[in-house]
């Protein structure tokens, strides 16, 4: 964090909104060159900066995109106070707290969304798989990215070309498909590639979301998030604990989750890395890959100091129907039952499939294409076990599970 009072570009502003805060009127409006906002909270508001040139989470030097760690939003520092709008001030009355919404149930909303019409961004592995079981479900299901889908689970499922970072693009999709609800899992879950490219990753992740929010009309929408919000320095996450993203994926996502939680009618469930068998995809998970290496015999150097709770994916198109149904909004955490470290889950598949542990090489996750990636990436939930739609719904062991789709 850097603070405010070594920002002198911004300290004026700062100090004008903390005495409006002080002494406010009923309702006031300032323009800036950046835009017009509101005042409406009567509390003392803190002002933290989160300053991000692309990687470093600290420090006040380098280049590449800044952004409000409050807002997920670009921001120059002089416009910045200006940029922030009257729902984030009145929200949060301290910047800093950057806790998740909590889970609630949407007032009035009885109607389930599942079957109905529904419209998924985002035609990946997530998307095929989601799409897939509500089809099942008898929901009548629209894929949509930039290119056609490849994944078999996506076969006969309607597809519709858009690019979620066009404004324009994404509300003519919405009025076309005329969704009773929307399911976000757009832009790429590849973690060292957004880290190379930071500036496409939050143009799609927030962009892409930002675009969603401004064409729902109201209407409830499900985003996929993930554990890289958090900096990974627990061994997990529950859904008070503060975000606090290390890397661009984990940004982008943050931004993401804050666009679409401020409609009031969003769901974000983060899940924890996916897996599961895999074959067709562009991009196959850790668990197809590492099967794929050791039956060529191939040595893998694999980080010794990186833990997932992985989760099969089956569970995540399980939950993800399950809870647009419920009529929940808020955030909600899915994490498998099992705390892993990669060299151990990887070692098992070696067994599993009978060939030599030993090709399995631990190795520092620093210098490898992990390096960006938090030494935890580990979720659980407080509050699932509590809520009566996930009863029937207990995400499997990954061990079991490999186990499963090996033998
Ligand atoms: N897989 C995981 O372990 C995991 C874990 C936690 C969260 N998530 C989240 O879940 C979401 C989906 O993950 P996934 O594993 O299914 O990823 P994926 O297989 O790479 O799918 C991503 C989808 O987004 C589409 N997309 C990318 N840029 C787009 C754009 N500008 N406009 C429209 N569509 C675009 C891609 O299609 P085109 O490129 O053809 O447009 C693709 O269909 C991601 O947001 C990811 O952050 C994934």
């Amino acid at each position: 964090m850097v603070s405010f009072s070594k920002q002198p570009g911004v300290r004026r502003k700062v100090r004008r909104h903390r005495q409006a805060a002080r002494n406010p009127p009923e309702h006031r409006t300032e323009s800036s060159r950046c835009r017009t906002f509101a005042v409406t909270s009567t509390a003392p508001v803190t002002v933290a900066w989160h300053h991000e040139p692309s990687g470093a989470l600290n420090g006040g030097t380098g280049r590449g995109t800044h952004v409000c760690d409050c807002t997920g939003r670009p921001f120059t520092r002089s416009a910045h106070v200006s940029a922030m709008s009257a729902r984030h001030i009145s929200r949060r009355k301290h910047m800093s707290d950057l806790r998740s919404s909590p889970l609630v149930l949407r007032p009035g909303t009885a109607a389930p969304a599942v079957p109905g019409r529904i419209l998924i961004l985002g035609s990946g592995y997530l998307a095929g798989h989601i799409a897939a079981r509500l089809t099942r479900l008898g929901a009548e299901t629209v894929l949509s990215s930039r290119r056609a889908p490849v994944l078999p689970e996506s076969r006969g499922v309607r597809w519709k070309q858009v690019d979620v970072t066009s404004g324009p693009q994404v509300a003519a999709l919405m009025d076309a498909v005329e969704p009773d609800a929307v399911v976000a899992v757009h832009g790429p879950s590849d973690i060292t590639w957004c880290e190379s490219h930071p500036e496409e990753a939050y143009a799609t992740h927030h962009g892409g979301a930002r675009n969603i929010a401004a064409a729902l009309d109201g209407r409830p929408v499900l985003l996929v998030s993930t554990d890289n919000v958090f900096s990974g320095e627990d061994e997990s996450y529950g859904e008070s604990a503060q975000t606090f993203p290390v890397n661009a994926y984990g940004r982008a996502k943050l931004a993401a989750e804050r666009e679409l939680l401020d409609t009031s009618s969003a769901l974000v469930l983060r899940v924890s890395l996916v897996y599961g068998w895999e074959d067709r995809g562009p991009r196959p998970n850790f668990l197809t890959s590492v099967v794929r290496s050791l039956m060529r015999k191939e040595q893998l150097r694999i980080p010794d100091d990186h833990w997932n709770t992985p989760v099969h994916v089956e569970d995540v198109a399980a939950w993800a129907t399950t809870l647009m149904s419920s009529g929940r909004t808020g955030t909600l955490h899915l994490g498998g039952p099992r705390r892993i470290g990669r060299v151990d889950w990887a070692r098992h598949i070696a067994e599993q499939l009978g060939v030599d542990p030993m090709l399995i090489v631990p190795t520092p996750r620093i210098g490898t294409a992990y390096a960006c990636r938090p030494r935890n990436a580990c979720l659980h939930s407080e509050v699932a076990a509590q809520l009566p739609e996930l009863q029937h719904h207990r995400p499997a062991d990954v061990l079991e599970t490999t186990h499963a789709l090996i033998s």
